[in-house]
C-alpha cells in the first residue's frame, strides 16, 4: 500500500480518537474514514462505455479485495435513462457476497424497492435533490413528491431489516438554480433520518462547491446529524474535490464517497463531471494519517484494467500520472 506511515506506527496510533495538530499541519492520528466506492454506479453511469456485466463483477469482488467495504453495485432505475445500470439485478446476483462488506443500490421509488428486494439486496439508497429543477430532471417529481416516495421507501425497506442510505443532491449548488439554501439541505436530511435512513450522503452535483461553503456546510451537517449519518460525495468538476474534501475531513466528517478513477457523473446534471477519484482521496487520506483499510495500489490496478480492457477514461490524478512514492 502506497501509504506514507509504516503499519506498525498506524497500529500504535489506531486507538487515537482525537484529531490532533502537528508541524506541518492536521493529523489523522490514526482514525479510521470510511471510504464509499461509488465506481460501478455513479462511475459507470456516466460512462460512455459500456461495461459487460461480468466485469463489473470482477471490478466489485476485486475492491473488495482491495479492503472496500461499502461499494455501490448499480441502480434500479428505468433502463430508458439509464441503460448502463439495466444488469444491476444480475450483477447482485453474481456477486459473491463477503460478509461485512455492504452492497449498496440506488433505488428511486417502490418499484425500485421490489427489484432490490427480489435481488437480495440488504443495503439500498434513496436519492433526491434539495433544488426543484435537478429534482425534476433527475426524477420527474417536485422536492415534496420525492419527499413522499422516499419517506414511503424508507419506512418499507428499514420495516424488513433493510438499511438505507439518504442521498440529497445539489446540496452545494444547482446547474439550474444556482445557489441552494443550506437550511433546505439540513431540513430534508433530518426527513429522511426520521423515516429511518441511517446515513444522509451530501451530494456537490456539479462540483460547485467552494471550500468556505463546504467547511460550513460540512460542519452544520456534522453537528445537525452527527459524523456517522453524515457522508461527503463530491464531484470535481472545478479540480476542488481534494480540497473540499479536506474541508470536510476538518469540519469532522468521516465518511466519504469516491470513485475508482474519478469516473463518474449524474446524467441529468451538465457539468456532473467525474467524481472524485478513490485513488486521490485515499493517497490524501494516508498522508494525513487516517486510516481507511483499503489498498490504494490495488485500487490503482483495478482502474488500469477497467481502462485497458474497456476504454473508460479515468481522470483520478494519482491514478493518471502518479507512481509508487519512493
Ligand atoms: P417516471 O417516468 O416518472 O416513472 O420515472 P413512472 O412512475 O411514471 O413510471 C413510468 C414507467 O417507468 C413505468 O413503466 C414504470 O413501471 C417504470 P411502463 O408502465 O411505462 O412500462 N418504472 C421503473 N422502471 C424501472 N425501475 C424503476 C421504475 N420506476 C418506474 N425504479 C424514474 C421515474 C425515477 C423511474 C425515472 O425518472 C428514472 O429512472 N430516472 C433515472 C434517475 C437516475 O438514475 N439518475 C442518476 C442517479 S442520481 C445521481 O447520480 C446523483 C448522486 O450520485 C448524488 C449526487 O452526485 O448528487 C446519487
Ligand atoms: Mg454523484
Amino acid at each position: 500500500m502506497s501509504d506514507s506511515i509504516g503499519t506498525d506506527q498506524k497500529d500504535s496510533m489506531s486507538n487515537a480518537n482525537t484529531t490532533q495538530t502537528v508541524a506541518g499541519g492536521p493529523a489523522g492520528q490514526g482514525q479510521s474514514v470510511r471510504v464509499v466506492e461509488v465506481g460501478p454506479r455513479d462511475g459507470l453511469q456516466n460512462e460512455r462505455v459500456a461495461v459487460p456485466t461480468h466485469a463489473k463483477v470482477e471490478m466489485i469482488e476485486r475492491l473488495v479485495e482491495a479492503g472496500v467495504r461499502d461499494v455501490e453495485i448499480g441502480s434500479f432505475v428505468h433502463p430508458k435513462w439509464v441503460p448502463q445500470m439495466a444488469d444491476t439485478a444480475e450483477v447482485a446476483r453474481r456477486i459473491r457476497r463477503e460478509p461485512g462488506v455492504r452492497y449498496w443500490a440506488l433505488v428511486p421509488n417502490m418499484r425500485g424497492l421490489d427489484f432490490a428486494r427480489s435481488a437480495s439486496l440488504e443495503h439500498i439508497a434513496v436519492f433526491m435533490s434539495s433544488s426543484e429543477t435537478h429534482n425534476r430532471k433527475n426524477l420527474n417529481r417536485t422536492i415534496s413528491e420525492s419527499l413522499a416516495t422516499v419517506t414511503q421507501v424508507i419506512k418499507e425497506a428499514t420495516g424488513s431489516g433493510m438499511e438505507v442510505r439518504g442521498y440529497i443532491s445539489t446540496v452545494f449548488g444547482c446547474p439550474y438554480e444556482g445557489d441552494v439554501p443550506f437550511d433546505r439541505v439540513l431540513e430534508i436530511g433530518s426527513g429522511l433520518l426520521e423515516a429511518g435512513a441511517t446515513q444522509i450522503s451530501l451530494g456537490d452535483t456539479t462540483g460547485m462547491g467552494t471550500p468556505l461553503q463546504v467547511r460550513e456546510g460540512c460542519g452544520r451537517a456534522v453537528e445537525t446529524f452527527g459524523p456517522d449519518h453524515v457522508a461527503l460525495h463530491l464531484h470535481d468538476t472545478r479540480g476542488l474535490g481534494l480540497v473540499n474534501a479536506l474541508q470536510g475531513l476538518e469540519a469532522g466528517m468521516r465518511i466519504f464517497d469516491s470513485s475508482m478513477g474519478g469516473m463518474g457523473g449524474c446524467p441529468y446534471a451538465p457539468g456532473a463531471a467525474g467524481n472524485l477519484g478513490t485513488e486521490d482521496l485515499l493517497y490524501m487520506l494516508n498522508s494525513l494519517g487516517y486510516h481507511t483499510g483499503i489498498d490504494l495500489d490495488r485500487v490503482v490496478a483495478i482502474s488500469r484494467d477497467l481502462e485497458l480492457e474497456h476504454g473508460a477514461t479515468l481522470s483520478s490524478k494519482y491514478f493518471r500520472y502518479a507512481g509508487a512514492r519512493l
